[in-house]
């Protein structure tokens, strides 16, 4: 469904909420996920009884932008979940009423404010006063009141009460920020949900209703600043012409009180600015910064900061003069200081160039080795963005050792919800337990209990910026991310950026509700879906922190074991005949452990105390070698593989209970993604699976490795057009071979050998992106299925990013049944098939 076809669809579905959606099931009218978990759909009748008395008339206490849309809200969200029209007042009413009031205007109302309150603290509170019972929302700064709406809104989508309400919660930090990857063609870096919603063509978007309406989900989760262009920047986004482009993205950001920051290029004093230098301690260049922070502040008086990549996978950085890191931070920094500017700097600097066959060599000593001797040599507003593992946003990795490393300097933690390397939307994984274990780890920092929420807080060392940076990539998607559930992950961000000690099955739950309604299995199923779906990812792509098993070089999203191998990029595994894993010992290893302080550096120095799930990524150990669990390491590889995806062979099912209790677009989209994770999940099994045993020579304690009972590959069927080729890697496809149609039609075809009954048939085939396939299966001479290979997965070519199952269900067959599957391919789509695999029905 195209952007407006949703829009439309979204409209039509508002007028009618109220008329037809209450009168039936609260949540089945169609949606396209646009509004997220912002539907306000009506409650059900005796769920809304319990706000029967919310007062109708609401009084503002001043006027802002961020109030006005405060307000709105407010009428809005009542309006939509109890049908209840709400009035606004020029004057406090004499009778019941709700209050939106800043906390310096409470004392005009004759009550008192909380001490000290950080910006964004809010207030909820039912007070009675002269006989008529008030509902207070009230905060520090209109976004604390903006902050309470939503806060409000989500108690009454959630069925939680309002009386006796005394509710005030404060941001964690102040820093909650998102960084979007766009490009100003408008591609975005591993975005998964479409083109850019602020750029196109070089330019910003004509009409940005997106991008409004995207300022507002981040407000409803407390998020109070984004940064619209990739980290790898295009230089022309500091032209004067481009300045004025974004000072209209930060007017629409502005009235839900999110702030506009931009990347930059370090470069540009000389790419754009006409000098022959971009030393940052030349003073010509400190003038440049310092003028070109002036004219951007003169076109938008409220942007956040800038956000630099710099010396990082090719990006231009100060070891172009020999000047450090601190150098490069603190010239920006104080050009942007006289207007309350923050400058966040990356502390994702590496070589990706380093000699893999040196084994003490390692990517993940580079964050900590280049910045922590620089600790106290950076300006005040200047606050290091740093990645939460010492790689790049692996399934697992441990805790980034920086972050505890810096007592003198700003730091934020940078989390990764676009699915870069954990599916890419098209998969299910909830990330949030991911981050909350992170966030929970005690660093241990200078010896005390420091957990890293309040390292990047700034609580620790009392510092005074610092928190949270999620890189979204939302797109023109209707639905934001791409795949409907995804967007838990977006919620869970903001949720945990402004409370870190809310619990993610908390958070689950709460997105559940606001998204798809009260219905108790509905929330059930969804809830134990997204809290199985990141072990279940985990099991069956990447085993014991071993680091990615994904093609690193291109796609970052199927399976690709090697790609990590034999390059310069630093994602080693390791693995060979004799073992795997990256030594990263004090004793004999990388050093990199000795970057922990100690209490933590025993964790993981031996391999006693070494958890199970983080052993590959801390020392190499033989394939026999004994986990905590009892089993071998390649038994481990095994077992979880098998059972991460067996897991997944359990979503869809699980979401088909759940037909009638969701809007059907919803269910239909989600439905698909779900059947498709399942097949995809089983190329990632076996892939794995093959790899290691390949490499091991140890075989599976439980036999299913290489064995695959009803398997029929496609290489042995009888082909006509078709001709058999090797597909690379391989081991993404089942016997390292492929059938592919260089014709204009081919068939394969074989006899059913076993036993009568109803089966499941699955066919493996390959989807290449640049073109289109058609496919019909034909059983015993009646068409099964008929369907086309017309997805954009991320390759064109037959492997582990486009292998794709499609599955069959209940056919009735009977020992030597013809089944033959009949292909068209198209010019850059030669319907490849890997096999067919028949299994008596599940259900
Ligand atoms: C990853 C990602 C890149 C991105 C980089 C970064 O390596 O694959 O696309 O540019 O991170 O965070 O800068």
């Amino acid at each position: 469904m195209s952007y407006h076809d949703g829009l439309m669809l979204r409209r039509t579905c508002a007028i009618a909420a109220f008329a037809i959606c209450s009168a039936f099931m609260p949540s089945v009218c169609a949606e396209t996920g646009y509004d997220a978990w912002l539907r306000y759909a009506p409650l059900d009748p005796a769920a809304a009884k319990q706000y029967a008395r919310l007062p109708v008339a609401v009084f503002v206490s001043s006027g802002s932008p961020v109030l006005e849309s405060a307000q709105a809200e407010l009428v809005r969200g009542v309006r939509g979940m109890l049908g209840k029209t709400l009035h606004v007042e020029s004057r406090m009413p004499a009778g019941d009423a709700i209050v939106l009031a800043t906390f310096d205007a409470l004392a005009e109302l004759g009550l008192s404010a909380p001490p000290e309150p950080v910006e964004g603290t809010y207030l909820l509170k039912a007070v009675e006063r002269k006989g008529s019972s008030m509902l207070l929302i009230a905060g520090a700064g209109d976004r604390g009141i903006l902050y309470g709406v939503f806060a409000f809104l989500r108690r009454i989508a959630t069925g939680r009460g309002i009386e006796h309400l005394d509710e005030q919660e404060s941001p964690y930090a102040p820093v909650r920020w998102t960084n979007e990857w766009d490009n100003l063609d408008g591609s975005i870096e591993r975005g998964y949900a479409g083109r850019s919603i602020f750029f196109d063509g070089g330019q910003v978007v004509p009409d940005l209703t997106r991008a409004l309406d995207y300022a507002r989900l981040l407000a409803s989760i407390g998020i109070n600043g984004c940064t619209v262009n990739s980290v790898n920047t295009d230089p022309r986004t500091l032209t004067s012409p481009f300045i004025l482009e974004l000072a209209r993205i930060a007017d629409v950001f502005r009235p839900w009180g999110v702030r506009l920051s931009m990347a930059i290029d370090f470069s540009s004093p000389k790419s754009i600015g006409g000098l022959d230098t971009f030393d940052p301690l030349d003073p010509q260049v400190a003038a440049w910064w310092k003028q070109k922070a002036d004219e951007i502040y003169r076109a938008i008086p409220d942007l956040a900061g800038f956000v630099l990549k710099a010396d990082s996978e090719g990006r231009l950085g100060p070891s172009a003069y020999s000047r450090s890191h601190a150098d490069a931070a603190n010239v920006l920094a104080r050009a942007l200081k006289p207007h309350g500017g923050l400058l966040f700097y990356r502390a994702f600097v590496y070589d990706h160039h380093m000699d893999w066959r040196n084994p003490k060599n390692d990517r993940a000593r580079a964050a900590y080795d280049s910045f922590h001797p620089l600790d106290g040599q950076f300006d005040d507003n200047v606050v290091l963005q740093i990645k939460h593992g010492p790689i790049d946003f692996q399934v697992r990795e441990p805790v980034s050792p920086l972050l505890g490393a810096l007592e003198h300097t700003n730091e934020a933690i940078e989390l990764q919800i676009t699915q870069e390397y954990t599916g890419q939307q098209r998969h299910l994984c909830y990330l949030v337990p991911m981050w909350k274990e992170v966030l929970d780890f005690d660093l241990h920092a200078s010896g005390q209990v420091t957990y890293v929420k309040d390292l990047v807080s700034g609580r620790t060392f009392h510092r005074p910026a610092g928190g949270f940076v999620g890189v979204a990539n939302v797109g023109l998607d209707a639905n934001w991310l791409g795949h409907d559930l995804a967007m838990a992950n977006l919620y869970g961000f903001g949720r945990l950026a402004f409370d870190p000690n809310l619990s993610p099955r908390e958070i689950a739950e709460e997105w559940t509700r606001m998204t798809f309604g009260n219905d108790a299995p509905v929330v059930e199923t969804i809830v134990s879906l997204l809290m199985e779906s990141w072990p279940a990812y985990e099991n069956y792509t990447g085993p014991l922190g071993a680091g990615t098993l994904t093609d690193i070089i291109q796609a970052h999203y199927g399976p690709g074991i090697e790609s990590s191998e034999r390059n310069g990029w630093g994602q080693w595994h390791r693995a060979g005949a004799d073992g795997i894993g990256m030594d990263r010992t004090v004793a004999t290893g990388t050093g990199f452990i000795g970057q922990y302080w100690p209490e933590a550096a025993r964790l993981y120095e031996s391999l006693e105390n070494c958890p199970d799930d983080l052993l590959l990524f801390m020392h190499h150990v033989p394939w026999t070698h004994l986990l905590h669990s009892g089993k071998t390491v390649i038994q481990h590889i095994y077992d979880s593989h098998y059972d991460g995806a067996a897991r997944v062979q359990t979503f869809p099912e699980r979401w088909q209970e759940l037909k009638g209790r969701i809007d059907e677009p919803r269910y239909e989209a989600v439905l698909a993604k779900f059947e498709y994770q399942a097949g995809h999940a089983i190329v990632w099994r076996d892939a794995v699976c093959d790899w290691f045993f390949r490499t091991s020579g140890i075989p599976d304690a439980q036999g299913r490795v290489g064995h695959h009972p009803g398997r029929v590959e496609a290489e042995s069927m009888t082909l006509d057009g078709y001709t058999v080729e090797p597909v690379t890697p391989w081991e993404t496809a089942s016997g390292g071979k492929a059938i592919s149609c260089l014709r204009p039609a081919c068939t394969a075809t074989f006899r059913f050998e076993g036993k009568s009954g109803t089966y499941d048939i699955a066919v493996q085939y390959f989807d290449e992106n640049a073109g289109v396939a058609r496919y019909k299966l034909i059983v015993a001479g009646k068409m099964a299925a008929e369907w086309l290979a017309n997805d954009t997965l991320p390759s064109d070519q037959p492997n582990g990013h486009t292998s794709t199952r499609k599955s069959v269900r209940g056919i009735l067959l009977h020992a030597g049944d013809e089944i033959r599957i009949e292909a068209k391919p198209d010019a850059k789509d030669h319907a490849d098939i890997d096999y067919v695999e028949l299994t008596p029905a599940r259900r």
